[in-house]
């Protein structure tokens, strides 16, 4: 799976190719607004411009599916590396840094650490879905037995 490197956060995160840079920090707790974002932003519709990320290393653009219409527009007077995450969608793995805008004081240390231990290149597809009833059962009997080790380890 790729592998969004947060660089701020000090955080890799797991994600499936083609999802939404967005969602994905979300979902896993990366503050990825600042205080004005926090208090108001459009959900991911491209129009309130707060969920600004730059993708740290100019050799991971592609990274990222290209810019939409949406940041042409928007991001005109932004840095080229800057990103909506609303708007982009992870397609392999990348370091990102979020709220660029508030600057990060050892960005450059931080920033040759992150590249130091390469990034896994990630598939390029979602996984397949099982074709049989068998493999769906095995499946399910995996996640129970899992969940009950987790269980137990509580
Ligand atoms: S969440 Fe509003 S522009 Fe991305």
């Amino acid at each position: 799976m790729p592998v969004i490197r947060f660089l701020r956060e000090g955080c890799d995160v797991e994600c499936y190719p083609g999802e939404n840079l967005r969602e994905v920090a979300l979902r896993e707790g990366i503050q990825l607004y600042g205080l004005k974002g926090t208090l108001g932003n459009c959900g991911g519709c491209g129009q309130c411009i707060t969920c600004f990320v730059e993708v740290a290393d100019g050799a991971t653009a592609s990274a990222l599916s290209p810019r939409t219409a949406v940041e042409d527009q928007k991001l005109r007077r932004r840095p080229q590396g800057w990103r909506l995450a609303c708007q982009a969608l992870v397609q392999h793995s990348v370091v990102v840094l979020t709220r660029p805008q508030v600057g990060l004081p050892d960005k450059e240390a931080r920033l040759a650490a992150a590249l130091a231990s390469p990034l896994p290149a990630g598939p390029t597809s979602w996984p397949a879905p099982p074709e049989t009833e068998a493999e769906v059962e095995q499946e399910a009997g995996g996640e129970e037995a899992s969940s009950a080790a987790e269980e137990g380890r509580l």
